[in-house]
């Protein structure tokens, strides 16, 4: 899971507050064909649960913060989102749930494609037989 790391977005300061960017090619490694946005969070109502089978994305939060859990069918870490300058990239065929949300968290999403019901892998045991598919397929 090394490419599903957090990682610095560039951030530009000055008296007038801070911006930060995104970029195809330099932050995020695809062309972005869809952004949404999830706020009105509650600690309490974690999301996600699913993979996707052919989906790239790149999270931020743009506000607050929320823990991430990843799992690649074999490895499972935990990482937090916290500040607007930061990003996480997770690649497909990744597992992922957002726990604790913070009340106020606006967390953004890049991904590289259009919404598709049928690229996602909802059920955590249909995620492990498609990992041991993929690995004795040798992919
Ligand atoms: P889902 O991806 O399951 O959200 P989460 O993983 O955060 O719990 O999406 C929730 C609902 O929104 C589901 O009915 C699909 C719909 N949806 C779209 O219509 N378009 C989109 O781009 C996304 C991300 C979700």
């Amino acid at each position: 899971m090394q490419d599903n790391q957090i990682k610095a977005l560039r951030k530009i300061e000055d008296v007038r507050g801070s911006l930060v960017v995104i970029e195809q090619g330099r932050d995020v490694p695809f062309p972005i064909k869809r952004s949404y946005f999830i706020y009105g969070t509650s600690p309490d109502e974690p999301r996600g649960f699913h993979a996707h089978k052919q989906l790239e994305q790149v999270f931020v939060c743009l506000r607050g913060k929320c823990d991430i859990v990843l799992d690649d069918g074999k490895h499972k870490k935990t990482v937090k989102l916290d500040a607007p300058d930061q990003s996480l990239y997770v690649g497909k065929m990744i597992w992922h749930e957002m726990h604790h949300f913070s009340p106020d968290c606006i967390f953004a999403a890049f991904a590289s494609d259009l919404y598709d019901e049928a690229d996602y892998i909802r059920g955590y045991d249909d995620f492990v037989k498609a990992v041991a598919n993929m690995r004795k397929d040798g992919e």
